[in-house]
C-alpha cells in the first residue's frame, strides 16, 4: 500500500473518494467542486454531520465509476489529529467487502498542520485494516479491500510528507500489532508466546531483545513479580527491548508494561462473568513493546528500554495466598493482602529493574484497576506520578498524539494507606475508595527520588465494548501513540 500526498485530483482515476462533511454543512474545501456539492447534498439529506459514521456512499458515474464516501466529521474547527484518523478509518472501513484498489481521502488542515493531518490519515487507513476475527475459519466477513494506492489530498501545500507518511505507517502498524497481541486468547498468548511475538516484531528493527526466565528473575530478586507467577504452570517471562539511538549509556526513557496474559484473580478469584476478558490484561506490555518498535523504526536519537512483565495470575497448589509476604527487587517487603491486585506486584519489580539499568524517566502502562473505569469512564486513560512537571509532559504528549488522558491526584496520605502492619507495604487497602490512586500509591514505593515517573492506568481505554465507525469493539491499542510522542519529544531534547 502506497501513500501519496497530492494537492488536487486532476486526472486521477479512483475507485473511491472519501470526503468529510463538517457540521457546518460544507465538505472539505479541496474536494473537486462537483463532488463537494454532491457530498453536501448527501449530508443535508442525511441530516446529521456530527457523527463519524460514513453517512452514506453512492456511485458516481463518469469514465469508470468512483464510489463517493461521505463521512460526517463534526465541526471543522474540531478536526484535530484524533478526528483525522477517525475520519480516515471510518471512511476506509466503509470499503470493507469492496474491491477498491486506488482511493483518495480529502483532508482539512484548519485545526492541525498539514503534516499532522497526513500522519493521522495514514494511521487511520492502517487502523481500518485491522480486524479481530483471527480464528474464524470462514473468511466471508474478513474481506479487506485490496488497496494499492492511497492519495491524500491536502490543498495548496507542496511540502515534503515522507516523514509524516513513514511515522504514520510505523505508528499505525504498531497500534495494530498491539491490538492483535491483546486480542489473542490466553491459551495462544502465554508469556512464552509474548516473548516470541516480541522477538519476531523486533527482528524487523534494530532493537536488541533479551528475555529473562524465572531463574534469571529469581537471581535478580524479583520476588514480588514471581509471587504472581507461582500459581501458573506457564513460565513467566520478562521481555526487554533496547533501543540505542544516541551514544553513551543509560536510558532517557523506560517503558514498563503490565503483561498478565490471563488474570483470574488468583486465590482472590474473580467472578465468572467477564473473566474471559482478562486475556487483555497484558495490553500495557503489548503497548510498551509496540512503542519501542516505533522508536527503533523512526531511529529516534534517544536511548529507550521497554520492559514487559509477563505472567499468568492463576490459583493453584503453589499459588500465593492472601496474607503471604514477599520481597521485591527493591528490597521492600510486601504483604499480598489481595492476589487480584497483581499488576502492581509485577510493575514494582519492572520499575526497579529499569532504574538499575540506568533509566531516569519511567512510564508504566497497565490495565491496573477497575476503579479507573468508574472514575473516568471508557474514554480517558488515568495518569498519576511525580514530579508534576513530568506528568505535565506526559499529558501534553498524549494530547498532541490525539489520545485522551486525565490526571488523578496522589498524596502522602495515599502512600500511608498502602503500608502494612507486618511488612513495608500491602498491595491492597481492602476498601473500595480511590482504587486507582491507591494502585499508583503502591507503585510509587518502587520509584526512587530522582526518577521521573508516570503511571498510565489503561483499564478504561485498552478495550472498548462496542463497535464504532472507526474501530471494531475490542482492543484499541491504547497508549502507544502517547509513548511514541513522548519519546520523540524527549529525543528532540
Ligand atoms: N486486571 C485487573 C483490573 C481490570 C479490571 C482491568 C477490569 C480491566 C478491566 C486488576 O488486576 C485487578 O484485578 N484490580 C483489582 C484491584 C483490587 C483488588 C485492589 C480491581 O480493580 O478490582
Ligand atoms: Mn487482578
Ligand atoms: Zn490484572
Amino acid at each position: 500500500m502506497h501513500f501519496r500526498v497530492v494537492s488536487d485530483l486532476e486526472g486521477e482515476h479512483l475507485d473511491a473518494l472519501i470526503v468529510p462533511v463538517f457540521k457546518e454543512g460544507d465538505a472539505a474545501s479541496n474536494a473537486p467542486t462537483d463532488i463537494r456539492a454532491t457530498a453536501e447534498w448527501v449530508a443535508r439529506e442525511h441530516g446529521d454531520t456530527n457523527m463519524f459514521a460514513p453517512i452514506t456512499h453512492l456511485q458516481t458515474s463518469g469514465d469508470g465509476s468512483t464510489r463517493l464516501i461521505v463521512v460526517g466529521s463534526g465541526k471543522r474547527a474540531d478536526f484535530d489529529v484524533a478526528r483525522a484518523w477517525q475520519f480516515a478509518s471510518a471512511g476506509v472501513r466503509a470499503l470493507w467487502q469492496s474491491t477498491a484498489v486506488r482511493i483518495a481521502l480529502c483532508l482539512e488542515s484548519d485545526a492541525i498542520d498539514a503534516q499532522e493531518a497526513v500522519q493521522s490519515a495514514v494511521e487511520g487507513v492502517i487502523y481500518a485494516m485491522w480486524r479481530p476475527e483471527s480464528h474464524r475459519t470462514t473468511q466471508k466477513d474478513r474481506q479487506l479491500p485490496p488497496l494499492d494506492e492511497v492519495l491524500l489530498v491536502i490543498g495548496g501545500t507542496s511540502g515534503d510528507y515522507d516523514a509524516a507518511i513513514s511515522r504514520g505507517t510505523f505508528v499505525g502498524e504498531a497500534v495494530n500489532w498491539s491490538r492483535g497481541v491483546a486480542n489473542e486468547p490466553a491459551n495462544l498468548m502465554t508469556p512464552t508466546h509474548m516473548a516470541q511475538a516480541a522477538r519476531e516484531m523486533a527482528s524487523h528493527t534494530s532493537l536488541k531483545v533479551e528475555v529473562l526466565g524465572e531463574d534469571e528473575a529469581r537471581d535478580l530478586g524479583m520476588g514480588s513479580y514471581l509471587s504472581v507467577a507461582r500459581g501458573s504452570d506457564e513460565p513467566a517471562q520478562v521481555v526487554v527491548l533496547r533501543h540505542h539511538g544516541r551514544p553513551g549509556d543509560g536510558y532517557d526513557l523506560a517503558l514498563v508494561g503490565k503483561g498478565i496474559t490471563f488474570d483470574s484473580g488468583g486465590i482472590s478469584i474473580k467472578p465468572a462473568e467477564e473473566m474471559h476478558l482478562m486475556k487483555y490484561d497484558m495490553s500495557g506490555a503489548a503497548a510498551v513493546l509496540a512503542a519501542a518498535g516505533v522508536a527503533a523504526r523512526m531511529n529516534l536519537p534517544l536511548n529507550l528500554i521497554a520492559v514487559a512483565m509477563c505472567t499468568e495470575n492463576l490459583p493453584g497448589g503453589h499459588a500465593t495466598k492472601p496474607g503471604d509476604v514477599v520481597t521485591s527487587m527493591s528490597g521492600k517487603t510486601v504483604e499480598v493482602t489481595n492476589t487480584d491486585a497483581e499488576g502492581r506486584l509485577v510493575l514494582i519489580d519492572g520499575i526497579t529493574y529499569a532504574q538499575r539499568e540506568g533509566a531516569k524517566r519511567v512510564v508504566d502502562v497497565a490495565t491496573l484497576t477497575g476503579a479507573v473505569r468508574v472514575a473516568l469512564g471508557r474514554l480517558y486513560t488515568g495518569v498519576l506520578g511525580r514530579p508534576q512537571s513530568f506528568i505535565d509532559e506526559v499529558l501534553a504528549a498524549a494530547d498532541r498524539s490525539g489520545e485522551r488522558t486525565w490526571p488523578l491526584p496522589l498524596a502522602d496520605e495515599h502512600r500511608e494507606e498502602m503500608k502494612s502492619e507486618i511488612a513495608d507495604l500491602r498491595n491492597s487497602s481492602g476498601g473500595r475508595l480511590g482504587g486507582t490512586i491507591l494502585g499508583a500509591a503502591f507503585i510509587d514505593a518502587a520509584v526512587e527520588d530522582d526518577t521521573a515517573w508516570a503511571h498510565l492506568d489503561i483499564a478504561s481505554t485498552a478495550w472498548y465494548e462496542d463497535d464504532r465507525p472507526f474501530s471494531p469493539k475490542g482492543p484499541q491499542g491504547a497508549a502507544v501513540r502517547t509513548m511514541v510522542e513522548l519519546a520523540a519529544t524527549i529525543a528532540k531534547g
